[in-house]
C-alpha cells in the first residue's frame, strides 16, 4: 500500500476529535497583512508569502476575513460578487495558491461569509434599482415605500448600526424619488430578504463553491440577523428597543434562522471532512447554543473575555459560565481577545478598567473615549497594557477550546489612535460624525521589518498610515528575541498541543481573590497573577511564563505554565 502523502498526514481528521475542537485559529484582515504587488494593499499573494511565517507561528488554521471585489464601503464586509476575488487582491488561481501553500504546512482555511446584506454594487442590487417596485429583482431585499404624502419619510424610524438613519430612499430608473431600502449597517450594504427562496439557494451555491476549492470551513458574518419579519405597518425603533430577544424578535436571533443553517450543516456534511462554520452571533449567551450545536453551525464565537477587563473574578465566571455553554451544545468553546472590530486588547488592558459586568454589552466600545482624544487622555499604560495582555492570552491559550487570534497580537501591537481623520475608512466614523471613531485603529498594516516604506508590509505607502512607533514592534525585531511577544506566542503554541488532551479543567483554589490557577489533565497547570502582590509558583517545572518568574513567585499580571509532572 502506498503510503500516505504528506499533505494528508498534515491534515488527518480524527473522528473522535474533528480538527477544529481545540484549534488556534489566526485571523487575517487581508488588505493589512501582506502587501505582495506594491500597491499599498494587502493581498492573497501577500499570505502566501509569509505561510511560513504562520507555519513558525503554529497556528492550526487562518481565518481570512473578506477577500471579495468590494467597494470597501466596510472593509470589505459589502461583498459586490461572492465567488470571485478582489482584482486589488489577487485571482481565483492566486487563491488557490494560497490555499495550498497554506495545506501544505498543515494549516487550514476558513473564509468569511457576509450572508445579511450584499454590497449596492451587487449585480443583484443594480439589478433591482433599474427593475423597479413590485419586481422580483426587489425581492431579493428588503424595499419599502416611504411614508408621509409624497413617500419621502422612511418607512421607520430605524437607526442604522454604524449611526445615522437604517432606510435609505432610492432613485427610479425614470429618476423620480423612489422606494426605501433597509440597511443595518452602511447604506452601501442593503439588506438581503432570506425569505426569498433564490437568495438561499444562491448562498448554498457560495458555500459549495469556496468547499470545493478545498477551504476548510467557514466564519458566518452577523449570524443572528438574515432571517427577519417584517409586520405592516413596521414598528417604530422605541417599539423595537422594547421587544425581548425570545427567538420572536423581528430583526434579531430569530428560531427561524436555524433552517437556514441546518440547510447549510447538510451541504457542510457532504464534505470529508466535514466542513466547520463558527458564528457571528451577538446574542445572550444562553441562546449562544443554538448556533454552536452539531446541527446548526457547530461553533460560534464567545466575546465573553473580549467584554471583561483583567479581572480574576470575571475571568473565572467567563470561563465557567462558556465551559458549560459549550457542553449544553456539544461544541467546544471559542475564546478571543482580540479582533478587526475592537480596540486591541493590549492597549484595553492599559487604559483603566470599566468595572462592569462581564456580560455587560457595549464593552467593546471600551476605548472609544481615549481614542477620541488621539490617544492622549487617559495616558495609556503602554506597558503595563502589554504585560496584562501576555498574561491574559496565556491564559486563553491554556484553556480547553479553540483560541482565536488576531493579526498582530503575537507581536504585541497597540491601537493606533493617531489616525488622521481624512485617512480614516471605517463607515461609523463618518455616519457618527467621528463621535464613534471606529475601527481602523486596529487595522493598521503589520510591520515586518524595522524600514522601507511600510515597514516590510510592502514596497508603497500602506493604505492605513503606520506610526513610527510600529517599527519597534517588527517581526524582524522580534524574531531575534527571546522575551518578545512574538517568541512568546511561538512558544505558547508549540506546548500547547500537549495541554489539549482532554476538553475540561479543574479550578484549584488559591486562596487569593486576585489569582486564578487550573489544572489540565496530563499533569499542566495555569496560574495567572491579576493582582500586584508576588503569588508563589506551585510545585513543579515552570515550563512557560508571560514575564520572568526569576525570584520564584508569579509577579504580578503574570501568567505561568507549570508541568506538575
Ligand atoms: C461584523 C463584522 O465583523 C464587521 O467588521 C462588519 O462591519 C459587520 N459585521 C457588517 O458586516
Amino acid at each position: 500500500m502506498p503510503s500516505p502523502s504528506p499533505l494528508v498526514d498534515l491534515l488527518a481528521d480524527d473522528v473522535a476529535a474533528p480538527w477544529w475542537r481545540q484549534a488556534v485559529v489566526y485571523q487575517i484582515y487581508p488588505r493589512s497583512f501582506a502587501d505582495a504587488d506594491g500597491d499599498g494593499l494587502g493581498d492573497i499573494p501577500g499570505v502566501t508569502s509569509r505561510a511560513d511565517y504562520l507555519a513558525e507561528l503554529g497556528v492550526d488554521a487562518v481565518w481570512l476575513s473578506p477577500f471579495y471585489p468590494s467597494a470597501l464601503a466596510d472593509g470589505g464586509y459589502d461583498v459586490a460578487d461572492y465567488r470571485n476575488v478582489d482584482p486589488r487582491l489577487g485571482t481565483l488561481a492566486e487563491f488557490d495558491e494560497m490555499l495550498a501553500a497554506l495545506h501544505a504546512r498543515g494549516i487550514r482555511v476558513v473564509v468569511d461569509i457576509v450572508p445579511n446584506h450584499t454590497s449596492d454594487d451587487h449585480a443583484w442590487f443594480q439589478e433591482a434599482l433599474a427593475a423597479g417596485p413590485g419586481s422580483a429583482a426587489r425581492e431579493r431585499y428588503i424595499f419599502r415605500d416611504g411614508t408621509g404624502p409624497d413617500a419621502s419619510t422612511p418607512p421607520a424610524d430605524w437607526e442604522s448600526l454604524f449611526g445615522g438613519p437604517g432606510w435609505r430612499q432610492v432613485t427610479e430608473a425614470d429618476g423620480t424619488p423612489g422606494q426605501w431600502y433597509l440597511h443595518t449597517f452602511a447604506p452601501e450594504q442593503p439588506d438581503l430578504n432570506w425569505d426569498n427562496p433564490e437568495v438561499r439557494a444562491d448562498f448554498e451555491k457560495t458555500l459549495r463553491f469556496w468547499s470545493d476549492r478545498g477551504v476548510d470551513g467557514f466564519r458566518i458574518d452577523v449570524a443572528h440577523m438574515l432571517t427577519k419579519d417584517l409586520p405592516d405597518p413596521l414598528p417604530s425603533q422605541a417599539e423595537i428597543d422594547a421587544l425581548p430577544f425570545d427567538g420572536k424578535h423581528p430583526l434579531v436571533d430569530r428560531d427561524d434562522v436555524h433552517e437556514v443553517y441546518a440547510a447549510w450543516r447538510a451541504i457542510f456534511d457532504e464534505y470529508d471532512p466535514p466542513r466547520t462554520a463558527v458564528a457571528e452571533a451577538w446574542v445572550a449567551s444562553d441562546r449562544v447554543p443554538l448556533y454552536a450545536s452539531p446541527s446548526s453551525l457547530g461553533q460560534a464565537f464567545n466575546f465573553d473575555l473580549l467584554q471583561s477587563d483583567f479581572d480574576a473574578a470575571e475571568f473565572r465566571d467567563v470561563v465557567t459560565h462558556n465551559l458549560e455553554l459549550a457542553s449544553r451544545s456539544g461544541s467546544s468553546s471559542t475564546w478571543v481577545l482580540s479582533n478587526h472590530d475592537v480596540v486591541r486588547h493590549a492597549t484595553r488592558y492599559g487604559l483603566p478598567p470599566l468595572g462592569r459586568d462581564s456580560r455587560g454589552r457595549g464593552a467593546v466600545k471600551q476605548g472609544s473615549a481615549w481614542l477620541r482624544t488621539g490617544g492622549t487622555d487617559p495616558e495609556l499604560d503602554r506597558e503595563g497594557g502589554l504585560r496584562r495582555a501576555r498574561a491574559a492570552t496565556m491564559f486563553l491559550l491554556g484553556l480547553p477550546g479553540s483560541a482565536y487570534l488576531y493579526q498582530g497580537e503575537e507581536l504585541g501591537l497597540h491601537e493606533v489612535a493617531e489616525i488622521p481623520a481624512v485617512e480614516r475608512q471605517d463607515p461609523s466614523f463618518f455616519r457618527t460624525g467621528g463621535d464613534d471613531m471606529g475601527r481602523d485603529g486596529c487595522r493598521v498594516p503589520l510591520p515586518w521589518t524595522t524600514d522601507g516604506e511600510s515597514l516590510g508590509f510592502g514596497s508603497a505607502h500602506a493604505h492605513l498610515p503606520q506610526p513610527a512607533w510600529f517599527a519597534a514592534s517588527a517581526v524582524e525585531v522580534q524574531e531575534s528575541d527571546p522575551q518578545s511577544t512574538l517568541s512568546l506566542y511561538r512558544a505558547a503554541l508549540a506546548l500547547r498541543e500537549r495541554l489539549q488532551t482532554s476538553e475540561s479543567l479543574e479550578w484549584v483554589e488559591t486562596g487569593r481573590d486576585d489569582v486564578l490557577h487550573f489544572r489540565r489533565e496530563g499533569g499542566w497547570s495555569v496560574v495567572t497573577n491579576f493582582g500586584t502582590e508576588p503569588f508563589a509558583l506551585p510545585a513543579g517545572d515552570v515550563v512557560l511564563s508571560s514575564s520572568p518568574t526569576d525570584d520564584g513567585s508569579v509577579g504580578a499580571a503574570t501568567t505561568v505554565w507549570v508541568r506538575t509532572i
